[in-house]
């Protein structure tokens, strides 16, 4: 980590300030910027006030550096930014085309549908992808995976890479794996999160499922309230990360069969408005005979359209009949 982004940057961080930033998990100014202002409170004592002052210091510290932008912009310089984002390859071109190119760094992209409809095998597709050069849909980078239903699998890693070219050993390695064991946990664990995305060069921030603990935590409606807040505060934190860090961040949801609503679609995610809000672009997967359905819901720009693909060897991948077609 270069001292640029030293927390001796920031006037106000003595020693003493500084190892109880160290102990909650800030490192360097980034770190700092992207925690709320509650959290570093609570690392400080309760000390709002103070929290407050040195993450509005950090903040205007990376607009100084040029990460941060405090002007309003033209439409023309957006279209420039937007056009140098980058992008992981979800390893079927009819995918990538419905993503506009591949899974997007800077936002949160939601992947929900019904148990088996391959929301899981996409993040263990994309956690071997990202790490191939660019030229070949990655972007050399490592991944975390957050696992909250126990569904990671090194064996399918390890089959997904062997199956397209990559050392399954080397591929293993760079993928971070962390169990959530309740939502408080999986809290923790996202806002420790900035030192591995520094230290290993992670460009995939994974949470399969973002959901389910704040479901099992919170059940019923008389917690209805306090899940959806929590979750809330959740999804903010993610996306933060994915803006200070410019991670692509992948979060998959159930649908929820809804007892309670006659009308409209019996398969609405779980998390309702509060992950659909946060979300950059949200995806609706579904099985059909032997192939899979994508349907790009909300995205600020790209067209709401279907992409079929099939999950085989190598993961994700196009149909055996539009590969033929290529040839
Ligand atoms: P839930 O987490 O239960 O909501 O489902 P999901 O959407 O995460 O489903 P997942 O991605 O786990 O997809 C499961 C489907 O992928 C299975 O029904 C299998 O058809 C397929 N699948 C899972 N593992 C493998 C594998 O190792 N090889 C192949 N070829 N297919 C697999
Ligand atoms: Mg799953």
């Amino acid at each position: 980590m270069p001292d640029e982004w030293s927390l001796d940057n920031i006037e106000g961080i003595g020693p003493v300030t500084k190892q109880k930033l160290n102990e909650g998990g800030i490192y360097n100014v980034l770190d700092l910027a992207a925690r709320n202002i509650s959290d570093v409170s609570d690392i400080l004592g309760g000390d709002t006030e103070k929290a407050a002052e040195l993450v509005n210091k950090a903040m205007t510290y990376l607009v100084q550096k040029g990460i941060l932008s405090k002007d309003f912009v033209s439409a023309a310089e957006l279209y420039k930014i937007r056009k140098s984002v980058e992008r992981i390859s979800t390893g079927s071109k009819n995918l990538d085309e419905l993503f506009g190119g591949g899974i997007e760094t800077g936002a949160i992209t939601e992947l929900y549908g019904e148990f088996g409809s391959g929301k899981t095998q996409i993040c263990h597709t994309l956690a071997v992808i990202v790490q191939f050069p660019k030229d070949k849909g990655g972007l050399e980078g490592g991944a975390i995976y957050l696992d909250t239903e126990n569904t990671f699998r090194p064996e399918r890693i390890s089959e997904i890479a062997e199956n397209r070219g990559l050392d399954p050993l080397k591929a293993l390695n760079r993928i971070i794996v962390a169990k959530a064991y309740n939502s408080s946990h999986q809290e923790l664990l996202v806002k420790e999160m900035g030192k591995y995305i520094e230290s290993e060069k992670i460009k995939l921030v994974i949470v399969d499922s973002a959901v389910s603990h704040y479901r099992s935590d919170f059940p019923g409606r008389a917690t209805l309230a306090e899940r959806q807040q929590r979750l809330n505060a959740f999804m903010h934190q993610l996306l933060r990360i994915a803006d200070m860090y410019k991670v692509a961040v992948v979060v998959t949801n159930q649908v929820q069969a809804s007892p309670d609503t006659f009308f409209g679609d019996p398969t609405r995610p779980a998390g309702g408005h509060v992950v659909a809000h946060m979300s950059t672009y949200r995806v609706y997967l579904r099985k059909s005979a032997k192939v899979r359905i994508a349907r790009m819901v909300d995205s600020p720009y790209l067209p709401e359209r279907e992409a079929v693909f099939i999950i085989d060897e190598k993961g994700v991948d196009d149909p055996p009949e539009e590969k033929k077609k290529e040839k």
